[in-house]
């Protein structure tokens, strides 16, 4: 095994097309990188009875490094199955969903021209995705997790990231109604803070903060929320960057790290070959960029696949061309 490994998982519906394509950018860039694909999601479940088996943790494990399409999950509970995007992030305690929004470019313009830039910074293993449910008579509760600890450790990476960019740090969260938990939240980021005087520290409650990301998303640099905020917020920013075909995420730990385009398995678009695959190739630049440090890898992909939206475009963003082609025309400019 050379020194790049990477743990390639499909999962159901439009990841089994987004991820080969993201493969193929990733090995025009990084022509050293060994792949070993693993298995998950519900196709997985059905046929194996789990939806995250132990040989695809040990591989993940093995690589340090997995790139995840996306999985269909029911919204019923089902019997023995349970989401692996959430089982991953509790399994390797990935703490931290990257989550950049850039504008889409018009025809003909440049990554520079991009007007929105921002990077959400969401939790990723407490808030209510800790999924502490219960009934108590007719009351159905769920328990909103919040320690100081998680929230500085997000805290850091967000403080970080908006270091090496335009230093500013808005902190999202609803501390006028939650003041215990969104509290510590917030009093944690700040206290990190205290270490990173560079940076400007804002703070925006939840609906006030989805308000100006709707209307002025070019005043936000880095966000840090919750988990459940986070998840929210990020898909309406991504309506400024094309929408769920186009935006990237990353899940970072302490030493794995899982790249996964934001969107789901689309069953209405699965199998027609039309999937953006500009989602999934942007999460491979993310893993190339914050966990294995390849900074001109990542801005060669990222140029690629805005120099390729500049010209041709998927169903999705009202063009005609397929993931194919849309593949071909960022390989094209890598
Ligand atoms: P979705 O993200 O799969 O689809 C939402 C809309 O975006 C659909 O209209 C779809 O066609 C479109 N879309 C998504 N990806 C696209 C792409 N690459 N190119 C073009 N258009 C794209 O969300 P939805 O429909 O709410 O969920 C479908 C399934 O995905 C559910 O079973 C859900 O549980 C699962 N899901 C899984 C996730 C994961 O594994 N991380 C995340 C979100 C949903
Ligand atoms: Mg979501």
């Amino acid at each position: 095994m050379g020194d790049l490994n990477l743990c390639v998982i499909r999962g159901d519906g439009v990841g089994a097309e987004v991820i080969p394509a993201a493969v193929r950018v990733l090995k025009r860039v990084l022509p050293s990188l060994n792949t070993i694909d693993a298995d998950a999601g519900w196709n997985c479940f059905t046929r194996t009875g789990s939806a995250l088996p132990d040989e695809t943790v040990n591989r993940i494990t093995e690589c340090g490094a997995a790139l995840f399409g996306a999985t269909s999950s029911p919204s019923k509970k089902v019997a023995g199955y349970s989401s692996p995007i959430i089982g991953m992030r509790k399994r390797f305690d990935l703490y931290a969903n990257l989550r950049p929004v850039l504008s889409l470019p018009s025809y003909n313009t440049t990554i520079q021209d991009a007007l929105v830039n921002l990077l959400l910074v969401r939790e990723n293993t407490q808030g209510l995705y800790a999924q502490r449910e219960y009934m108590r008579g007719d009351e159905a509760i769920a328990e909103r997790v919040i320690t100081a600890a998680a929230s500085a450790r997000v805290g850091k990476i967000a403080l970080q990231l908006a270091q090496s960019r335009q230093k500013i740090l808005a902190i999202v969260h609803k501390a006028n109604i939650l003041p215990l938990t969104d509290g510590t939240f917030r009093d944690a980021i700040r206290a990190e803070a205290r270490n990173f005087p560079a940076v400007e520290i804002r703070e925006l409650l939840i609906d006030t903060a989805a308000l100006q990301i709707a209307t002025k998303p070019q005043s936000f640099d880095v966000i840090v929320t919750t988990n459940l905020f986070g998840d929210i917020l990020s898909d309406l920013a991504s309506m400024h960057c094309g929408g769920m075909g186009v935006a990237p995420s990353l899940n970072m730990g302490a030493s794995v790290a899982i790249a996964e385009p934001v969107h789901g398995s689309a069953p209405d678009i699965a199998g027609r070959g039309i999937a953006n695959p500009c989602g999934a190739i942007l999460s491979a630049a993310l893993l190339c960029r914050h966990h294995w440090n390849l900074r001109d890898a990542a801005d060669l992909i990222e140029r690629a696949c805005f120099a390729a939206l500049a010209s041709i475009r998927t169903v999705d963003l009202g063009g005609a061309a397929s993931t194919e082609q849309m593949t071909e025309a960022v390989l094209a400019h890598c």
